[in-house]
């Protein structure tokens, strides 16, 4: 088998990109192969994965007719901040493997199109770089508190006005698809932000009896104490991500948090957790009309973000399509494809009779049989 043609970023929009879910397919041209899997696979046998897609499919969405949306409009406002659209850029890892401008491109694109960037820990370019208007930055507790602080303050310096504190990935698993790709992070591709932290992970669990997870992983883990101490040594908005469980939400909530995104970490974290489409029902009911939510998973369209919406999330993220998207075009690729999915948003909004995303609710959904998996 001959190796695949990558080929390099384009300078312009290519013709065949109608909506914003045709990076996707385009990406796989754009990038190693082993790039791509790393980026596609989640953890175990992907069952995760797969359901953020069949999440979206057993929902319809009616168009309302006769409707008078003159007047319509995609702000939000959550947990007092102002944004134009609820459409977000989730936290990943190192966008270099997708670019070489990797996340300076990405918040570029996201600056251009009013859209907030949520900048990952675990980032190819250093956090004071990635420059946005409206920036968050994603937390991962390092295994030192005095790191961790360091970068918190780093993070405030720089001007994020949110933190959003990962708690769902206290154990690396395996990603099946990167491993058998063989793939490797490139040398030019390393984690900026944390040099000179201490990343050594404090507990093994390699004594007599112990478990590498129990006594080893799971003791790094971030832990209730964990979510207080953060939120008393920052002023910012403190989100707490990866939250699957209504009772997890609650309590949450009742700690003070700023809100909570609902996310099964792309499928990428336990495999078999539902997808968080299916639980955020149960979580807005539980935590009640007003409590600040984000959705990520599986979200490719404006009809995906609309669903989201309806089921309760106030805002939405994306994750895998944007460094698709910078695969292809870098910041003009991010910022066409943020643009493509906003426009679909309001196009689903404007044909369902919602004028506001405060309009938008789960009376616009019809449920529909689960496709089978062809
Ligand atoms: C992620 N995600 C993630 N989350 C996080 O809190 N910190 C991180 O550094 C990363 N890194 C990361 C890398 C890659 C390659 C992927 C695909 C995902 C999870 C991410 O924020 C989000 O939850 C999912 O990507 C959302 O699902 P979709 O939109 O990719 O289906
Ligand atoms: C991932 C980690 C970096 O999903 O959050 O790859």
């Amino acid at each position: 088998m001959s190796a695949p043609t990558i080929s390099p970023p384009l300078n312009s929009i290519p013709a065949e990109i109608r909506n914003a879910q045709d990076y996707a397919a385009l990406a796989p041209h754009f990038m190693p192969p082993s790039h791509h899997a790393y980026i596609a696979g989640g953890s175990g046998y992907g069952q995760s994965v797969a359901a953020n897609v069949t999440a979206f499919e057993q929902w319809a969405i009616y168009p309302r007719l006769l409707r008078d949306v003159s007047q319509g409009h995609t702000r939000i406002t959550l947990a007092g901040e102002t944004h134009a659209h609820p459409l977000f850029l989730a936290p990943l890892a190192f966008h270099k493997l997708a670019h070489p401008n990797g996340e300076i491109d990405t918040a570029r694109a996201a600056d251009a199109t009013d859209t907030c960037m949520i900048a990952s820990t675990q980032s190819s370019c250093l956090l004071e770089e990635t420059v946005a208007a409206k920036r968050w930055f994603q937390l991962y507790l390092l295994p030192r508190r005095e790191d961790t602080l360091h970068l918190l303050r780093r993070a405030e310096a720089a001007g994020y006005r949110a933190i959003v504190l990962t708690v769902d990935a206290p154990i690396q698993v395996a990603n099946r698809r990167a491993l058998a790709a063989q793939f490797q992070l490139p040398a030019d591709c390393v984690n900026l932000n944390l040099r000179g932290y201490d990343t050594t992970p404090r507990f093994a669990g390699n004594g007599p009896g112990e478990s590498r997870f129990f006594q080893g992983a799971m003791r790094g883990a971030p832990s209730w104490d964990d979510i207080h101490w953060v939120m008393s040594q920052t002023t910012l908005p403190v989100w707490v991500k990866g939250v699957l469980h209504p009772d997890d939400a609650v309590a949450l909530r009742d700690a003070g948090v700023a809100g909570v995104a609902v996310s099964n970490h792309g499928g990428r974290s336990l495999d078999g957790a539902p997808s968080g489409l299916d639980v955020l029902p149960a979580i807005r009911a539980a935590i009640g009309p007003d409590f600040p939510i984000m959705y990520d998973g599986g979200v490719l369209s404006g009809s995906d973000a609309f669903k989201a919406l309806a089921l309760g999330a106030n805002a939405v993220a994306i994750g895998r399509l944007q460094v698709y998207a910078l695969s292809v075009a870098g910041a003009l690729g991010v910022a066409h494809m943020l643009k493509l999915l906003r426009e679909e948003l309001e196009i689903c909004m404007a044909m369902a009779g919602c004028a506001t995303i405060a309009d938008i609710n789960s009376g616009a959904l019809l449920r529909q049989a689960r496709r089978a998996n062809a």
